[in-house]
């Protein structure tokens, strides 16, 4: 026995009811996935989000960053994932330079909610991606906006650093935040960004926050799979937890982390940022 209760088969998790957990101050639990094995073990133990992430560029395909992952990656894997869920949301990650356009981003959509089977798309940028938020959503498709330390522009921000420290660019991010819901944003994530400015960002704007290295304070938690078993190699990021410590099975550790982050046991200052 693991203490933990078994979820029993429940009905799908909708953009309306992840909107009614922040309306009521539930936090709900999200984890990266990329094949159907892992997917059906998050999917019955009743984890909220499975992010499709184009972070399989880094722990699946062993590249040093998320550059490389094409478009036929991310279906491939949304695919493997989505057959298989019932009950979890599955999310597909744009990958870089899959959206450089609207209409490129409109197909490039497609291609993973047709294709794919996701249930809603996540793309990295701020104000400047407006347009193509704009344009995704228009076509009905459910867009989450990922801010902060956006691992696409990794060249660009000199390496995987904390984001929005200084006074300037936390105030261009509260901005960058409020103009990607008014373009019709349905979630938002946060990588990476001082508690502060996570717990600002999350009070000021009205779609859910997802946070990852984010601070304690924002509607959801994220984390990539196989840190949270333990198996990451390399450096061990500061935000993240192994939860296979003190478990018996994958299950009863994807199940503490689902229980932990509904809690707020997961995450603590210890995994936040200043
Ligand atoms: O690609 C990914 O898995 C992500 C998470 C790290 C948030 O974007």
């Amino acid at each position: 026995m693991n203490g933990y209760a078994t979820p029993t088969k429940s009905s799908a998790v909708t953009i309306p009811a992840l909107q009614k957990y922040k309306q009521q101050g539930e936090k709900f639990s999200v984890l990266t996935a990329y094949d159907a094995s892992f997917a059906s073990v998050l999917d019955l133990a009743g984890v909220d989000i499975i992010l499709v992430g184009d972070s399989l560029g880094m722990v699946i395909q062993g590249h040093s960053t998320t550059i490389p992952v094409t478009m036929g990656d991310m279906v491939y894997h949304t695919a493997c994932v989505s057959r298989v869920c019932q009950h979890s949301l599955v999310m597909g990650d744009m990958p870089f330079m899959s959206y450089v356009n609207p209409d490129m981003a409109v197909e490039n959509a497609r291609r993973l909610i047709q294709e794919g089977g996701a249930k809603m798309v996540k793309l990295e940028g701020g104000e400047q991606q407006i347009g193509i938020v704009r344009a995704i959503a228009e076509q009905g498709v459910p867009v989450c906006a990922h801010l902060g330390l956006r691992p696409q522009s990794v060249y660009k921000m000199g390496g995987f650093k904390v984001q929005g420290r200084d006074v300037e660019s936390a105030k261009q991010m509260l901005k960058d935040a409020l103009a990607l819901q008014a373009a019709g944003a349905d979630l938002l994530l946060l990588e990476c960004v001082p508690a502060t400015l996570g717990k600002q960002i999350t009070e000021k704007i009205s779609i859910p926050v997802i946070g990852i290295g984010a601070g304690v304070d924002t509607d959801a938690q994220v984390l990539v799979l196989q840190d949270v078993l333990g198996i990451t190699y390399g450096k061990v990021p500061r935000f993240s937890k192994n939860f296979m410590q003190g478990e018996s099975s994958i299950q009863s550790a994807i199940q503490h982390y689902v229980q932990a982050v509904k809690s707020k046991e997961f995450p603590t200052a210890a995994h936040s940022f200043e």
